[in-house]
């Protein structure tokens, strides 16, 4: 095995090098503190890898995203929704008979437990969908308590992971309706799992809902594109959590959070509330432009840079024919995405991120593929953590399997020394 040294004062350590089949190499410094005394300081963990994953390749200077082997590019264009969260979660594409037997298991757990529509009676119209969609994931749990056993068998969890991809789309579509004000719709399985969303989502009861392909098509793509992007910051969020043993449900939960905030999934918000804010504003792109580049201005260019693509985000690239397709099917004329691409454009030849590589990332065209279907601006983050869910249980599952131990990073302390305790009165 390759080795790395290490000197520290007068004592030499050897490092073991690891390799990834894709050729990325890791120093392992899981014992360096048993070793050395010495922990490594990395914030934000920006060089150090947290886990082996044979899930997701990503290369971030050649633009590449990989589920599983298969170019990201491939399945966006061939394959379902389902058929790829087969794919992350059982490491293979599924014959057609292990994918119907799959899409089977998922449409017999589509209801959800009518209690939970009173946990919806609970919040008010205006909760904010990510709100609500965590505490109902969490709430799941109390539901299913066989997922609370830390030692379940495997086919315990499989059908627990089977009630998440089954209900997620449930309960996406109530909050909708609970914002909305309207009739809850309940599922109906002799519809594909993307076109019976679509119809909780839009279907009334007065009335039956037929999906435009065009949109069963571009939302399939979406959710194949958010499905994974290995240890991104809600999906450490999801390993983090489980590793401590904690169910399913609660983990899951847990990425919803992570995912909400603008940095994160987020973003998706932000970037429409961004255009339409520079639309409102007369469109004048480059003052917007010069606002990005002021450091002293904390404006950023929502949907643009990316911790790890630094040439571009292929999803993006996707994303960007995908709603130009959408809007012309439908004949949407939307002004945001002339002012989307003009941003692009511009922000593209100059030399502040020319020189830092940042490009648009998956958030900057996607909202404008959720407006063209109807979805409203507050629930863009929902449809991301709906795509991003496959990637999460599988993400769990292979921590659970590897039987990982339990998340604890270590800090450098840099707080007061000990110093005796004042009591009060003595504290002027
Ligand atoms: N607009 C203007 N400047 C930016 C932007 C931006 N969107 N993104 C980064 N920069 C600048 C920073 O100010 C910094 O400049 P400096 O070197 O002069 O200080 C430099 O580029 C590096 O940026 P960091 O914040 O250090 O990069 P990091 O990898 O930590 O952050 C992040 C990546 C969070 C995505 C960042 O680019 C950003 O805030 N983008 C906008 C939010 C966004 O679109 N988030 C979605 C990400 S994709 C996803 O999570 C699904």
């Amino acid at each position: 095995m390759e080795k790395a040294l290490l000197h520290l004062g007068d004592t030499t350590y050897e490092l073991d090098i690891i390799t990834g089949s894709e050729g990325e190499k890791a120093l392992d410094i899981s014992k360096l503190r048993d070793k050395t005394g010495y922990i490594t300081l990395d914030i934000g963990y920006k060089n150090t890898g947290s886990t082996v994953s044979r899930i997701t390749f990503i290369d971030g200077e050649q633009g590449i995203l990989r589920y599983r082997g298969y170019p990201i590019e491939q399945l966006a264009e061939f394959s379902t929704y389902l058929e790829v969260a087969y794919l992350l979660i059982y490491g293979e594409l599924p014959t057609r008979s292990q994918l119907e037997n799959f899409e089977g298991r998922i449409k017999e757990r589509t209801l959800i437990h009518e209690d939970i529509k009173k946990f919806f009676d609970g919040f008010p119209s205006s909760a904010h969908p990510m709100g609500i969609l965590a505490s109902v994931l969490c709430s799941l749990s109390s539901f299913y308590p066989e997922s609370l056993d830390p030692y379940a068998p495997d086919e315990v969890i499989d059908r627990n992971i089977i009630r998440l991809l089954a209900k997620v789309p449930t309960l996406i579509a109530w909050i909708y309706k609970k914002r909305n004000g309207h009739p809850y719709m309940y599922p109906r399985n002799e519809r594909s799992y993307v076109e019976n969303f679509l119809h909780m989502m839009f279907g009334m009861p007065t009335y039956d809902y037929e999906p435009d392909p065009h949109v069963v098509d571009a939302l399939n793509k979406l959710l194949i594109l958010h499905a994974d992007h290995e240890q991104n910051c809600s999906t450490s969020t999801v390993r983090t959590v489980g590793s401590s043993l904690a169910n399913i449900y609660a983990s899951v939960a847990a990425g919803v959070c992570a995912l909400w905030g603008p940095l994160h999934g987020g973003a998706n918000q932000e970037v429409i509330e961004m255009l339409e804010m520079i639309r409102a504003d007369g469109g004048n792109i480059q003052k917007w432009i010069d606002k990005a580049k002021d450091k002293n201005d904390p404006f950023r260019l929502m949907g643009f840079g990316h911790r790890v693509y630094k040439n571009f985000d292929p999803r993006a690239k996707i994303i960007k024919q995908a709603a130009d397709q959408v809007l012309n099917a439908l004949g949407i004329h939307d002004p945001v995405l002339d002012i989307a691409k003009k941003l692009e454009e511009v922000a593209l030849s100059d030399p502040y991120f020319i020189e830092r590589r940042l490009y648009p990332n998956v958030d900057f065209y996607s909202g404008i593929i959720y407006r063209a279907i109807g979805i409203p601006v507050d629930m863009f983050t929902v449809m991301f953590a709906f795509g991003r869910l496959a990637g999460w249980l599988a993400q769990w599952l292979e921590m659970r399997k590897a039987g990982e131990p339990i998340v604890r990073p270590r800090q450098v302390y840099v707080g007061p020394t000990l110093r005796e305790y004042v009591p009060i009165a003595k504290r002027g």
